[in-house]
Parts: C-alpha cells; structure tokens; sequence
C-alpha cells in the first residue's frame, strides 16, 4: 500500500509541458492518489513561506521568477529551486539548491534565508544584488557551497558564517564587503575554497586561519587587508594558492615561514608594501608561480635552484640588487622571468634563454629592462620564441646588442590564433540555427547544438596557455565525462591574471542517424558539474569561476521550464483535492480548460488589435488605404513581388504620384507581424536621418496592415559587394558608404531617445538609395519585447534570447546576454571588413575576422584586400583595416564608440586623394544614376528589383526574418 502511494504521490512532478492531454493524464493519477487516500508530496511550509520572503526582498526586472507565485516550488519547478525528490522524516520535500545565478535580479537578500535548513548550495552569483549578507545564512548547517560573487553586496561578514560546519567553498568576490574577516572562519574546518577577491575587506588576516584543514585556496587580492602577514599559514597543511595582490601590509616583510610551504604551487602578493628581503625558496619543490612584483623588496635574487615546475617569476618592480643568478637557467617550464625595474647588475646570462629548447607550442619571455645591467655574458643569439627586453639598461650603449635594446614591440604570445581547418570543406552554413559545425568531430561537417559555458581560471599556475592547452582540454573533459572531441576551448583571453574563455560543449556523435542534441538529462548533468563545483581541482589550472551557462534554443526549458501557459501544476493539485467526482467529470473540466483557455487567446489577440488600431494615429507619416495601396501594386501582383518572410510579403509599388514605394504587408493574424507592425512605426515615424531608411506611410485598412518604405533602387550593400552589380565600388566609394552607415547608427545610438540598438546589423540590412548614400533599415524589427502570454505575463527567457545573424553577432554579447552599443559596432565593423575584402562574414568555414586578423597579424593586410576595389590609397586601407579590426575586438571594452567609429572613419575620409573623393561626389550627387546590374539584361525590370528590393535580402531565408525571434549564432 505505502509504495503504490509512493509511485502515485510524485504526480505533481510528472512534467507536462505542452499537451493538455498530459494534463488530464495528472488528474487522472492525482485523482487516483487521492481514492487511496494518500497526500501528494508538498514542500515544508515554512521553506514556501521563507522562498516567499527571499522573493519579496529581490526585485526581478525580467520577470524570471514570476513562476514563483504559482503552486508548490518543490512541485512546480520554481525557477531555480531544486529540491530532494523524496520527503524526510518529517513527510515534507525540502528545497536543496537555491540556483539564482544571472538572473538580473538586484534588492537584497532576505535573513528567512535562514530557514532553507537542508539548503546544500545558495547560488545568487552575477546579479546586481546589493545590502549586506545576512547572519542567518550562517544557521544553514547543511550548507557547502555559498556562491554570492559579482552581486553589488556592501557590509562585513557576519561572524556567524563561521558555523557553517558543513562549507565547503565560500565565493564572495567581486562585492563590496568591508569589515574583517572573521575569526570565527576558522572554524570552517570543512573549507577548501575560500574566494573573497575584490571587496574592501580589511584588517589583519587572523592567524587563526592557519588552523584549517582543508584550505586549498585563499584568494584575498584586491581588498584593503592590512597588518603582518601572519607566519603560522605556512602551517596550513593544503593551501595550494596564496594570492593576496593588491593589500596593503604596511612595510612588513614576507614570513620566511612561507619558504616552508613545500606544497604550494602559487605566492601571489604582488603589490603589496612588502619590505624586507625574500624567504628561502629551495624547499618550495612545488612552487609553480610566484609574483611580488611592485613591493619594496630587497636584497639579492634566490642563487637556490627553485622548482622544476616553476613556469613564472615575476619580481619586477623591487629594489633588488646584485647579479642575476644562473639557476634562473635551468627551469624546463618557465615562460615568463620579469625582473625589470630593479638595481640589479653585473652580466646578463644569456644561459637563460640559451639552454632551453622550446617546442612550437611554448615561448619563453624575458623582461630585464631598467636595471644596472653592464653586459650579456655567453652567446648573444635570440631563438624564436625568446623574447628578451633589455632597454635602459647601461648595456644597451653597446653597439653590439642594440637589436635587444630597441623597444621591442614583440611580446608574449597568449592568444595565438588557431585556425580550425575543419568546417573549410563543409558546404558553408549548411547547419541550420542555431546548430553548427564543431571542430573536432570525428566525422567532418556535422551539424550540432553546442552548450555554451562562460567559464574562467582565477589563479592559472602559468602565463602562457598554449603549451597547457591540449592537457586543459584532457583535463576538463575527464572531469565532465565527455570525449576530448566534444570540447571546443576557443581562444582563450586574459584578464589581469585570469583566464577567461568561451567553451562550447558539443553532444557526442553517435552515429549518422542520431540527432546531435544533448538529451535533457545530459544537459543537466553537465550544467551540475559546473554549477556544484563537482569538477575535480586541478593544481596547475587551479579554481575556476562559472560565468554563464547558456543554452541554446534547442535546450531552453530544460532548465527554466516554458509553463505551460495559464495552469500550472500546483493549481491543478489544488482543482483535484477540490472536485470530489469521477472521472467523467474530470476529463469534461480538462475539456472546459482547452476551450477557457482558447477563448483567452481569442480575446487577447482582439484586444491587442483593437489597441494597435488607437495607437497608431501618429504624426508624420501618411495613412494609406488599401485601395491605394492595392492600385500601387496592380493588386498585390507576383510581379510586384520582391521578398517575402516570415511576417509577410514586400512589394514594390509606384503610387498615384509616380512614387516608387516598397510595401510591407504583415500576414493576417501573425502576431509578429502586428507587433513588428507598431514598433516599427513607432520607431520610425520619431526617426529622421539621412541615413536611415524613411517610412512614408502605412495602411491599417480592412484587417490588413502594411508598411510604406522610400523605395531604394540600389539595392543592398551585399549585392554590392557580392558582386551582382556590374561596377564595383572603389575605395572611396566604400569608405563613403561606411561613413554613412557610421553615422546613421550613431544617430540611433545617441539622438533617439531612449536610444535604439539595431543588433542586425549586416551588409544586406544596408540599402543604398539611387546616389549610393547608405540607409540603414530593418532596425526596430529587433527591438521587440517578447509577446504576453495569455494571462499578459511576459516570457522570462525570450528577454535573453541573443538576436542577430551569424558572422555578424557580438562574441560577448553572445556569452553574456549584455546588449551594448558595442554590440552594432561589431556588426557593423564586420560589415567593414567586407567592404574591406569583398569576402562573406562566413564562408567555407572560415570567419572573416578571424581571418583578416591573421593576415593583418602577419604583415599580410593588403592579401585579402578586394582586388575589385581597383588602386586605392594603402595609407588609408590600412587606417580603415585597423579601425574595422578594433570595432570586432572580443572584448567590449577594446572596441571604440559609435562616435569614434564616425572620428576616425571622417579623418579617413580627408586622407583620401581629392581626385578619388570627386569622383564619389559626382555619383552622390547626381540623383539620377542608378548602377546597372549585370542581371539587368536578362530580366523584366521588376525581377530585377527582386534581386535587390529595399527590404529584403535576397539571400535571408524565410524564417530568419521572423528576425530576432531566431537566436543566431556564430559559427566558428
Ligand atoms: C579586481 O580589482 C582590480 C583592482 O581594482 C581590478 O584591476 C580588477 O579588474 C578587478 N577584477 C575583477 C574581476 O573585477
Ligand atoms: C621550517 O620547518 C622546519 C621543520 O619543520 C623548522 O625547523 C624551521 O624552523 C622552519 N623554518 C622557518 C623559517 O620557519
Ligand atoms: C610538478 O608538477 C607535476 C604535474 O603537475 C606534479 O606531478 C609534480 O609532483 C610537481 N612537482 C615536481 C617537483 O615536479
């Protein structure tokens, strides 16, 4: 009897996403539970009561946890609560993991934390949540994991987190806690990880903290930690990674207790304050890494042999004296000795660099300048990939050794880029979005959804990555339990001292017949192995941090279940233990929720119709009537018929006044439609700039609404370079029409108010009017909120669908989900390099950034340069190349404002030969030319309009024009 209710009573958790039949299915289970008289599992109500709370303090602008107020979280898949799927002793389920991590939620967190009592992980990292963290956390015995990174958390720490019997890994770094740290920490003696990074923490690291067990890691940097560094952490039986750059310890000098520590691999403390001279390394046998740089050390350097495993030293900046030692010499790993800015003097070992025999993969880097250095004793010849810097030392007047003297612009090598040949034979983008093909398969051109992982090393035991890269790569696909081939590691980027990179994880091929999608179960697995730190520590990789986990379209609800809209399961829960009738009655409720629920939808879309007929009676632009409109179009004839897509057709029209016009006409009862329908006149009719494509009108008439565009004749800028047109354009004419679109995105980005982000820019959303003057178009159809539910609740996740089109899509905005400005300037700095190269931005596998960045890398710039273009200026290619590279920098912050784009592209413009610049301006202004298609000869002029009809590019399939609602990727 107890087991058959065990089995009926986890009804409420059968999942039923879609099907209403599934529904019935769960009445009919609960329906039966309950004739056996058993109580379906619900979760204790004190932790429904604290969820409450801690949702109430929160505040949660994209509504991701609007499912919070509907039924049971055990039982209803609260956004981010997982629970135990069994009931304890006391017959309640119990909330397990609280997963709140990049959700954009700020407020504060509630202290009825507290009572989540059988809470195993607290995950709020990456939002904006601000106050302090309550001392209630601190009664979670059973908490192991507290994870409150890169929120915006102010106070100190509670004295009471030091009860936290159970914690194995703290990470509060990245907030702004002041305070000590507690003394009571040492009572963790469970820790392994403490984390606590970039906040104002402050006062004396307690010796006391020597006395834990476990420690591995103890990351203090960037706080205002002060007082002594406490001799006894050399007691510490496990710590691995000492970093605690950027304290200020007064003066005090470094314990030479530390030279103790056998077991280290890495002693961070640079800049630090530190006096006095260094500790005896010779025991250190593990040391990997070691930075104390920017202190006020003295005395001479270690003459000991160090580590063997030792690949970086940095003492630069000190007040070192003396000659630098030979043991420097024989270190098999080292990649990095920096010891510049220093009295060190006496001869220069060429030993160094001479005995080491490096592979293609590692590099060796050697910076010794602004020292007392005399000369270079033994051979002076540099092997590739030694770099050794030398300058303002007193050697360099040496005529001999000028060439190592010169300020070398030749650095170390990080970010080599890898070209991954495969994909080059697939048919390009063949794989439909948002799949792609992935590098490493075992079969080539295969198509697949990859996960997508932001994940960075915090305190890497190295600073050149490439020779680690294939053991990284072993390394993390053993912990994940996938095959090597699965894991794509991009190219990874360092930030201070971290490791940042984009994985991509891709589903196992397991044969011709098998889809290339992670099943849901595999996709959780993976997704609890970063998100529970349950991949096993590295040394060498050391910590790492989980900075997003994004899942495709594909993958959506696994984690953040799609309710199903309007009934969720807990209130079906509730209509059961209400309607005491048989099974008759229940399946006839399950029909009057089919037709209640249709008759919603039918009043919702009436509703909004009716609205967007009101609020489209705006100034400045010209209503149509359908009449009009049909005689502009001999009656929506085929021949008039130059695009088509997912909301609708495009037609072009002349109208009663010989006006050349395109027509948008929305398909009838396409939601998208009437949304993108209001926004765009919205939009448009409060934008005016050269550069944008006008709206002239539209025509809200017999149930049909259709938009009014100015017509462009020539088509857009990727027929252009494509070359379907019979003249190519020159230099000039390139870098006039990358002007033009720079400033109608600038307009966007800096007059509209509020400002509009286009995020699709591409070349054949770049239209050119009959002078060739560029217009940007098809902006607002990608500004669109997400369409109400039917209770007029706003989806959470398609507010962090990334939009776009591959080639051309921000690589950070892509990971991040954060749109900026930089994001267009990406786009359009891709659409550059096209201009640039006439090349796609994809094809054969290949991406055009990826590309262009090797041959400029390489000296080979002018290689790729469109041989159409004819003679140009090469001063000004190259300034125009440079510019177009920075604006498609990974990293937001590298890339320039729409402003500077516009600066830099106009002082371009005046380094153009006058001869080249009349020229342009003789096109430009004469209204009449229209540049001839090499089609033109073969087809009736309104085909022809077809191949390059304002609105449309030929080349955009169907669904992507549903534009924006497809979440794109790129392809790499
Ligand atoms: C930590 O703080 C340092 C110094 O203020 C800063 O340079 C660094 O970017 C910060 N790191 C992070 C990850 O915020
Ligand atoms: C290092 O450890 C040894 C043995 O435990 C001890 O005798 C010595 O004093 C320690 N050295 C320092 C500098 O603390
Ligand atoms: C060096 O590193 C390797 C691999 O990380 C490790 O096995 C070894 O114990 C370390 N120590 C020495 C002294 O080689």
């Amino acid at each position: 009897m107890l087991s058959f209710c065990g089995k009926f009573g986890t009804c409420g958790m059968v999942q039923s996403r879609s099907s209403l039949c599934g529904v019935g299915l769960i009445l009919l289970l609960c329906w039966s539970s309950l004739l056996i008289g058993c109580d379906s599992q619900v979760t204790h109500p004190d932790e429904v009561k604290a969820l409450q709370s801690i949702r109430k303090a929160l505040i949660d602008p994209n509504r991701n946890l609007s499912n919070w107020n509907k039924g049971d979280p055990c039982t209803s898949n609260w956004t981010g609560v997982l629970c135990f799927n069994h009931t304890m002793d006391d017959n309640y389920l119990h909330v397990r993991e609280l997963q709140l991590f990049g959700l954009g939620l700020s407020g504060s967190l509630s202290p009825e934390l507290g009572r989540l009592s059988y809470l195993d992980i607290l995950d709020f990292m990456w939002n904006r949540i601000s106050g302090s963290i309550p001392k209630e956390i601190g009664y979670i015995s059973s908490l192991r994991l507290l994870l409150l990174n890169g929120n915006q958390l102010t106070g100190s720490l509670p004295d009471e987190l030091g009860l936290l019997s159970n914690l194995n890994r703290i990470q509060i770094d990245e907030n702004h806690i002041s305070g000590p740290l507690p003394t009571s920490f040492a009572n963790l003696s469970k820790a392994q990880h403490f984390h606590m990074n970039n906040n104002s923490i402050s006062g004396q690291i307690p010796p006391e903290l020597s006395r834990l067990p476990n420690l591995v890691h103890l990351l203090l940097d960037n706080n205002n930690v002060s007082g002594y560094l406490p001799p006894e952490l050399s007691e510490m039986p496990s710590l691995l990674i000492l970093q605690l750059d950027n304290n200020n310890f007064g003066g005090n000098s470094i314990p030479p207790s530390y030279g103790n520590m056998s077991h280290l691999l890495k002693l961070s403390l640079r800049n630090c304050s530190l006096q006095g001279t260094l500790p005896d390394f010779s025991n250190m046998h593990n040391l990997s890494y070691i930075d104390l740089s920017y202190n006020q050390l003295n005395g001479s350097l270690p003459s000991e042999k160090l580590s063997d495993n030792i690949t970086t030293i940095d003492l630069s900046h000190n007040n070192f004296t003396g000659p630098i030692p030979t043991s420097f010499a024989s270190l098999p790993l080292l990649q990095k000795l920096s010891l510049e800015n220093n009295q060190l003097n006496g001869s220069v070992p060429s030993i160094i660099w001479q005995n080491r025999t490096l592979n293609a993969t590692e590099s060796l880097y050697l910076d010794l300048e602004n020292n007392h250095l005399a000369n270079i004793s033994g051979t002076l010849f540099v092997p590739a990939n030694v770099t050794v810097r030398l300058q303002g030392n007193p050697l360099c007047f040496n005529s001999n050794l000028v060439q190592l003297c010169g300020s070398q612009t030749q650095n170390i090598v990080v970010n080599r880029i890898s070209i991954s040949s495969n994909g080059s034979q697939c048919p390009p983008q063949a794989c439909p979005i948002p799949y792609e093909y992935y590098a490493s398969s075992p079969v080539p051109c295969v198509c697949a959804a990859p996960l997508l992982v932001g994940y960075r090393l915090k305190s890497p035991g190295f600073s050149d990555f490439q020779p680690y890269r294939d053991q990284f790569q072993e390394y993390l696909t053993t912990g994940l339990n996938i095959n090597l081939s699965q894991l794509d590691v991009g190219s990874p980027q360092w930030q201070e001292a971290r490791l940042r990179m984009y994985l991509r994880i891709y589903p196992a091929y397991i044969g011709p017949t098998n889809s290339s999608l992670f099943n849901k179960s595999e996709v959780l697995r993976i997704r609890t192995m970063f998100t529970g730190w349950n991949i096993p520590d590295s040394t060498i990789f050391g910590p790492y941090e989980l900075l997003n986990f994004t899942l495709l379209d594909p993958y959506k609800d696994v984690i953040f279940s799609t309710s199903s809209p309007g009934i969720s399961k807990g209130a079906i829960a509730g209509i059961v233990v209400g309607a005491i009738a048989g099974a008759v009655t229940l399946s006839a409720f399950v029909t009057l929720l089919i037709l209640r629920l249709n008759s919603n939808r039918q009043q919702a879309i009436s509703k909004r119709r009716h609205m967007s007929k009101i609020s489209i009676k705006i100034d400045g632009v010209k209503e149509f009537t359908f009449q009009e409109v049909s005689a502009a179009t001999r009656n929506f004839d085929v021949s008039c018929l130059v695009g088509q897509g997912g909301y609708g057709k495009v037609y072009r029209g002349v109208l009663a006044d010989e006006t050349v016009v395109a027509i948008k006409r929305a398909l009838e009862g396409s939601l998208q439609g009437e949304r993108e329908f209001l926004t765009e006149i919205e939009l448009l009719s409060r934008l005016h700039h050269r550069n944008l494509v006008s709206l002239l009108g539209y025509c809200d008439d017999e149930g049909e609404q259709m938009l009014v565009y100015e017509y462009m004749p020539n088509g857009t800028l990727r027929d252009h370079i494509s070359g379907k047109f019979k003249e190519p354009l020159s230099f000039a004419m390139r870098l006039r029409i990358a002007l033009g679109s720079a400033k109608g995105i600038l307009y966007l980005h800096t007059e509209a108010d509020p400002p509009i982000f286009h995020r699709d820019i591409k070349a054949s959303n770049i239209l050119l009017d009959s002078r060739l003057t560029a217009k940007v178009a098809d902006f607002g159809l990608s500004k669109l909120a997400p369409a109400p539910d039917f209770e007029g609740m706003v989806p959470s996740h398609v507010s962090t669908v990334v939009k776009g089109t591959p080639g051309y899509l921000d690589p950070e905005y892509f990971l991040t989900h954060k749109l900026t400005d930089k994001s267009d300037v990406y786009s359009l700095g891709v659409v550059f390099l096209e201009l640039l190269t006439g090349m796609q931005p994809i094809s054969h596998g290949k991406n055009i950034v990826r590309e262009v960045n090797i041959a400029y890398r390489s000296g080979m710039l002018f290689s790729v340069i469109d041989d159409r273009m004819g003679s140009y200026p090469s001063e000004c290619v190259e300034k125009f190349m440079t510019l177009a590279l920075k604006c498609c920098q990974e990293e937001t912050e590298s890339r320039p404002s729409m402003t500077e784009v516009v600066r830099e592209l106009e002082s371009i413009w005046m380094m153009v030969p006058e001869s080249d610049t009349k020229l342009v301006d003789s096109i430009t202004t004469d209204p009449g030319k229209v540049v001839e298609t090499t089609t033109s000869s073969s087809a009736s002029s309104s085909a022809i309009a077809g191949m390059r009809h304002p609105y449309i590019s030929s080349e955009v399939s169907g669904s992507d024009l549903v534009s924006g609602v497809v979440p794109t990727i790129t392809p790499r």
